[in-house]
Parts: structure tokens; sequence; C-alpha cells
């Protein structure tokens, strides 16, 4: 029932204490997970101002920025890669750029995940909020079962 699980990771707290349920979760039949990280398209948007204002040539400014972050996010998940087949899970990892709420359920779509496992809370983690914009809105929209893991 619980073959193939989504993971979005922000690498955030909240995501990490996910991460270590997701792995008691190899006991209760998964076997496959796919490890997604999103690029938000809005931080995207926010350097291509910027570099307008500057005068520089956007596209290529947007192009090297994009391949350094796609590179940095590659050197974050390769850790959790290890951890996970260390636990023994079959794992697929993603880099994405993207909406992160919609690219997580695009992702699961695709992949034809059993379930999604995240945070309650990620990078921002307001005191104050319930749930993050980003797990409010997978919760709200997703077919698949959500597995929300709140934290401490
Ligand atoms: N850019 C992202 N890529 C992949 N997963 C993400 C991303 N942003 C958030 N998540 C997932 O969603 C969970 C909730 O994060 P979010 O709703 O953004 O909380 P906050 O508003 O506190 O930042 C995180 O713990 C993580 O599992
Ligand atoms: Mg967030």
């Amino acid at each position: 029932m619980l073959e193939k699980m989504l993971y979005p990771t922000d690498f955030s707290e909240v995501s990490r204490k996910a991460l270590r349920y997701l792995k008691v979760l190899r006991g209760a039949g998964v076997k496959h997970v796919v490890l997604l990280r999103v690029i938000n398209d809005k931080t995207m948007a926010a350097i291509a101002k910027g570099v307008a204002l500057s005068g520089k040539d956007v596209a290529k400014f947007l192009k090297e920025v994009l391949e350094s972050l796609r590179q940095e996010a590659w050197n974050d998940m390769r850790p959790i890669e290890e951890e996970l087949k260390e636990a023994g899970f079959e794992v697929t990892t993603r880099v994405e750029e993207g909406v992160p709420q919609t690219k997580i359920l695009e992702v699961a779509e695709e992949e034809k995940v059993s379930a999604i496992i995240l945070g309650s809370h990620g990078r921002s983690n307001l005191s104050a909020v319930l749930l993050g914009s980003v797990s409010d809105y997978v919760i709200r929209h997703s077919k698949y079962p959500v597995i929300v893991i709140k934290r401490d």
C-alpha cells in the first residue's frame, strides 16, 4: 500500500525530522523514495529584477545563478540520497525548478507515488502558523495521502 513515497525537502530542520520518520517506514513496506528539491521560481524572479536594475545581461546572469543553485541542491541531496540507500530504499533524486507546491503535486503524479511525506513547516518556520504555505497547499490539493510530520 505504501510502496513508493515522495519526500520533498527544503533541507530545513522539520524536513530532516520527516526523513527520520520516512526511514522508519522501510519496516512498513516502503521500497522506493522519490527525493525532491524544488528551486523556487520566486527566488529566480527576485534575482532577475535585481540584475535588470543593475543593467547586466539578465538572461546570462540567470542561467549562471540557476546552474549554481542546481549544483548546490545536488550537493545537498547527495548525503540524503546515501542515507536513504543505506536504509535499504531504492531512490530517485530530482531537482526541479518551479513553484514548490505545484511542482510537488506534479512530480507525485508523474512518479505515481503511494503517498507524500513532508514537514508541517520548512525554512520560514513561523511560530504563529499551523502549517507552512507549501504543506498547506499540498494537503489541500493532493489526491494522494499526505503524511505531515509536525515540528517539535
Ligand atoms: N522548495 C521546496 N522543495 C522541496 N520541498 C519543500 C520546499 N519547500 C518546502 N518543502 C517541503 O514542505 C515542508 C513545509 O514547508 P513550508 O510549507 O514551505 O513551510 P514554511 O512556510 O515554514 O517554510 C518542508 O518541511 C518540506 O518538506
Ligand atoms: Mg517554505
